[in-house]
């Protein structure tokens, strides 16, 4: 079929590689010229293990191609809009990129078309987007169908998420709406995807529901993390506990410095919001955000509880990404920490193995460091931000050779506590029993 995909960001890039690779002839639109010409000449705008590859393949065998000009979009069958919805200062999902882009594109678009709603969004929108198309080609009325497909990639996992989805969801309100996506997706479904067809607000709170009830489980794990070290309970067994019951499941239940990424904190948001704009008050959503914020007070607090005063102290950040696998800082719970260590008057050096740079520019008072031993050299403490694997194998002699103090507060429960104590290190792990040498 051919698909033109508006908006190249992650979900964009990934939704236009994906398809192009399953048979498609894909056209990427952007009005970024600078990202497109980049595309052009194979460059990913950002990291995501396996999407170059992906790019260059569709590029060079034709089927993939980048432009500006929304003049692409004539004789497109499927027309994804992946623009971004970032939150507005009261939370709610600012929607104006996809008015824009829908008005943009209306007066190109020919025929029969599926307008897919691949970006999160409230309850409603897809109304809204199909009434702004409308509007603007009431010629088009019986020919444009407007479906809901929210995606549930992951990042740093995004590639091979799409390739072998959890599931595919789609809200449409005709059969037309429904058909096309069943060709659209015909490959993978065929190699056992699983399709889930529902009515199209249903789609779109779905994809809220999910990534909100992720963040409340993470939030329940965190402030059972507070109430362990309290009681001298470990967090991670007391997960591994509950996981085994299908009925809970271990996922999402790492206890560490929270969540953070460009999706959960913004949707949650939004989706309390949405409630709100309902006539429904949400209390629960808003306890998930308190809970999140807490983790990396409680961080914090150790990090005092170990240097006393932070002035003149040199603290490293290990992992500056919001998760591993990704150079995406966006709201990334080690940058909220550093923020409150610089803050506090201590020195913050980091190291990510992907994410350096994009720290910097996000946190121009963070020193970066380009390995992970020129981190330590002379910090007083280590905190582990986030759980890439070249810090499980970190060589713990030299760390404490380098290190001002032995100090390790593993925001992620990275390290085996009786392995690093035996090492000589003062270990504060989350939501595990404290040193006993240091109370
Ligand atoms: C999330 C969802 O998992 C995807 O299904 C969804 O498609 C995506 O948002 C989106 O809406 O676009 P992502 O933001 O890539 O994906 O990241 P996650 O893997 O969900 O992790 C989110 C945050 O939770 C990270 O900061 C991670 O470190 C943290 N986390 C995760 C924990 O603190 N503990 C856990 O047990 C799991």
């Amino acid at each position: 079929m051919r698909v033109v995909v508006v908006g190249t960001g992650h979900v964009g890039l990934l939704t236009a590689a994906t398809l192009s690779a399953i048979g498609h002839d894909v056209v990427g639109m952007d009005e970024d010229e600078e990202k497109i010409e980049g595309l052009t000449k194979g460059i990913s705008p950002f990291f995501e293990p396996g999407l170059s590859e992906l790019i260059d393949k569709g590029t060079t065998a034709g089927t993939l191609r980048f432009d500006v000009a929304p003049e692409a979009v004539g004789g497109a069958e499927v027309l994804f809009i992946c623009v971004g919805t970032p939150a507005r200062v009261s939370g709610e999902a600012n929607l104006v990129a996809i008015e824009r882009s829908a008005r943009a594109i209306a007066r190109h678009l020919s025929g029969p078309i599926v307008v897919v709603e691949k970006s999160t969004v409230p309850a409603g929108t897809a109304q809204r987007l199909w009434r702004v198309l409308t509007l603007e080609r009431p010629d088009l009325a019986d020919e444009i169908e407007v479906v809901s497909n929210p995606e549930f990639l992951r990042e740093g996992q995004a590639v091979e998420d799409s390739f072998r989805p959890g599931r595919i969801l789609v809200g449409a309100r005709s059969e037309r709406g429904f058909d096309g996506m069943r060709r659209l997706y015909g490959p993978l479904i065929e190699s056992g995807a699983r399709l889930i067809e529902t009515d199209i607000a249903t789609a779109e709170l779905a994809k809220h529901a999910s990534n909100a009830f992720l963040a409340m489980k993470i939030s329940y794990a965190n402030a059972l993390a507070r109430l362990c070290e309290r009681a001298n309970a470990d967090v991670t067994a007391v997960a591994d506990v509950m996981g085994s019951d299908p009925r809970i499941g271990r996922a999402f239940l790492d206890a560490g410095l929270g969540w953070g990424g460009y999706c959960f904190p913004k949707d949650l948001q939004a989706f309390e919001r949405l409630a709100a704009r309902l006539g429904y008050d949400f209390p629960l959503l808003r306890e998930v955000e308190r809970i999140n914020d807490e983790a990396i007070v409680a961080a914090v607090e150790k990090v005092k509880d170990a240097l006393w005063n932070l002035e003149d102290k040199r603290i490293a950040l290990l992992g500056l990404s919001f998760k591993p696998g990704t150079d995406d800082v966006r709201l990334s719970p080690a940058l909220a920490l550093a923020r409150k260590l610089i803050d506090e008057g201590a020195e913050v050096v980091g190291y990510d193995p992907e994410a350096g740079a994009n720290a910097k520019s996000d946190l121009p008072e963070l020193v970066v460091a380009p390995g992970v031993y020129d981190a330590l050299e002379g910090a007083h403490c280590i905190v582990v931000c986030t759980e890439w694997d070249e810090f499980r194998s970190l060589d713990l002699d030299r760390a404490k050779e380098l290190l001002a103090h032995p100090i390790i507060v593993d925001g992620r429960n990275l390290f085996e506590p009786a392995e690093v104590r035996g090492r000589g290190f003062v270990y504060y792990g989350t939501g595990r029993a404290s040193d006993p040498g240091m109370h």
